[in-house]
């Protein structure tokens, strides 16, 4: 299977340099490719031409994909429309709610697959079908580090479902109404009625959770069409922007316009601006630092927090406001937020359309009347999402989701009640002796990146039973873990250092008291050093290892959440800029 460059010797020279298999000499090693893939029918016409590669990551077991065939056939369709030659590959396929022990312990390994397959296979250009969490980061990360001419392309989200009248969606609603049922407001039918309406249809969760977040940063990045993120699964939109998709994939393919050519400083920049602009998952700066890391960025926590400082949250989605992603849609999506940003975005940043950033956004015409996305003057929330916490607790930093938070929370001291690890919470935190109040602070330890392992989303730790049924709504909570995007609360994540490498989070005990000042960014164990020094004498920390397989390279290699939690091997050489610049 010739990629159509072969047909040019000069060309054929660079499908050489890529490490392109090659079977005997040139000349053969093109003439069994062709014979073997001419057993499914083709013609030599059919096989001179751009070849662009579909990334395939539909799968039974995940219904945030459910869409895939159709959007495969429109891509199929866009491509042979614009003269290329369409060829759908599988990849790993990694679901939220069924990838034990969690969906990020795989999302590297996922990287892996979709980097290898871009590599091994014949073609000019690639297409990334992804859509549920892990996914687009995943493929971002893997086509980031093959090298070729990529194009994302989001499933796009569910439909929201409507229970006693009520619009309801994944899933804050999920949280929401078990956090109901665990304080016996609602019983045993109700919560079975509302299971059946969560997820009306196929396509991923339809707040701002990490789906959402991620579908917004592939657009910001110029990684999709434009208009590429909002289209909910079902819609007519959606399948057109596959269709585009296809299209633009031949021309990408044509102009060689390769990834790293898309994401560069700018385009990362423009992607922080808006992942805090969206109120955006607190995963969404982990698989960001990911991603960038693959091209030799880093990224810079305290520089972001400061960009942070000057970016209000504009877009009015659950958990942090009030509508879903169908409605981002209808009120034109993200032209209509990037057109609102404008001032604070790098608009001569390059897309996948071979325009700026701010050609789009012009293209875009001008806005309409709608209530989805506010204006910089009139904001859901006046700073970013995300704020940066840095202190003796964690001193690689931590994050809060502020816009989800609980303002009288913000600023508080309290006493820790210390989980060991998750299986000790889920032992202790119903029990009715368990000593804590809601002034306390819940510390969990061994969430983190090694200590799960996978970092899983454990971070949105319960309300104490004792408590939800007196009816608290919101307490401190702190860990080394992440937590769904669509969840809220006063939540700080991603402590660094973790706990199990022996960052000081391992040496909280309960009694110790700890201070939150999302005012001054600070995180403070109010401890003194020399008998946190004592205890870690005492319990010496053992970093967890396993005996084979992939656990064995994942604890191995897996770097910490400042590094994106990607392996340390996957990473390129640190040579780039630092993003964002704080200029
Ligand atoms: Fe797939 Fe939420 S479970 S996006
Ligand atoms: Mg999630």
């Amino acid at each position: 299977m010739p990629p159509s460059h072969e047909t040019d010797p000069q060309d054929a020279a660079q499908g050489m340099a890529k490490g392109l298999t090659n079977y005997g000499d040139r000349g053969f090693s093109l003439f069994l490719r062709k014979a073997f893939i001419k057993g499914a029918g083709y013609t030599d016409g059919a096989l001179d031409r751009p070849v662009v590669g579909i990334a395939n990551t539909g799968s039974a077991y995940n219904p945030c994909h459910g869409n895939a065939p159709q959007l495969i056939e429109a891509v199929k369709r866009g491509v042979m429309l614009a003269g290329g030659l369409p060829m759908d590959f599988p990849t790993i396929s990694v679901h939220e709610s069924f990838s034990q022990p969690t969906s990020m312990y795989l999302r590297n390994l996922m990287s892996m697959d979709t980097e290898e397959m871009i590599r091994a296979q014949p073609m000019d250009a690639v297409v990334l079908i992804g859509g549920c969490d892990k996914t687009v980061p995943a493929q971002l990360m893997g086509a980031a580090s093959a090298g070729i001419p990529a194009i994302q392309l989001i499933t796009g989200s569910m439909l929201t479902g409507s229970h006693r009248s009520e619009r309801v969606g994944a899933c804050t609603d999920c949280r929401r109404y078990w956090g109901r049922f665990r304080a016996e407001e609602i019983d045993a039918q109700e919560i079975a009625d509302v299971n059946n309406q969560l997820v009306a249809s196929v396509g991923t969760c339809s707040v701002m959770g990490t789906a959402s977040t991620m579908a917004c940063i592939a657009e910001a990045l110029g990684m999709t069409v434009p208009g590429g993120a909002s289209p909910p699964a079902v819609t007519a939109d959606r399948i057109r922007v596959a269709e585009q998709t296809g299209t633009q994939a031949v021309q990408i393919a044509r102009e060689r316009l390769t990834i790293d050519k898309v994401l560069t400083a700018k385009a990362f920049e423009n992607a922080m601006r808006v992942l805090l602009a969206i109120g955006g998952s607190t995963n969404g700066i982990v698989h960001l630092t990911a991603i960038a890391g693959r091209l030799g960025f880093e990224v810079d926590l305290k520089a972001l927090d400061r960009m942070g400082r000057e970016t209000p949250v504009l877009l009015d989605l659950k958990p942090s406001g009030d509508h879903y992603m169908e409605d981002f849609h209808h009120a034109g999506g993200m032209a209509t937020l990037l057109r609102e940003l404008k001032p604070l975005l790098h608009l001569d940043a390059l897309t996948v359309t071979g325009r700026t950033l701010g050609e789009e956004i012009e293209r875009a015409g001008p806005g309409f009347p709608q209530d989805v996305v506010r204006t910089r003057a009139n904001p859901i929330y006046p700073q970013g999402g995300i704020a940066v916490l840095q202190g003796n607790l964690a001193p690689g930093g931590a994050i809060i989701k502020q816009s989800a938070a609980n303002p009288l929370l913000m600023e508080h001291e309290g006493r820790a009640v210390v989980f060991e690890n998750a299986a000790d919470m889920a032992e202790r935190i119903d029990s009715p002796d368990l000593d804590v109040t809601a002034d306390d602070i819940l510390v969990l330890k061994n969430i983190g990146p090694k200590g799960a392992p996978g970092m899983p989303e454990a971070g949105y730790i319960p309300i104490p039973l004792k408590l939800a049924k007196a009816g608290v709504k919101d307490i401190v909570r702190i860990s080394d873990g992440r937590m769904s995007g669509t969840a809220f609360g006063t939540i700080v994540l991603h402590v660094t250092p973790e706990a199990a490498v022996g960052g000081p989070l391992a040496h909280v005990r309960s009694g110790d008291r700890i201070r939150l000042s999302v005012k001054e960014r600070a995180l403070e164990l109010l401890v003194a050093p020399q008998e946190l020094a004592r205890r870690a004498a005492e319990r010496p920390v053992m970093p967890p290892t396993a005996e084979r397989g992939y656990r064995k390279l994942f604890l191995q290699t897996v770097t910490q959440a400042d590094q994106g939690v990607d392996f340390d091997f996957l990473r390129a050489p640190q040579t780039q800029a630092r993003v964002p610049s704080g200029k």
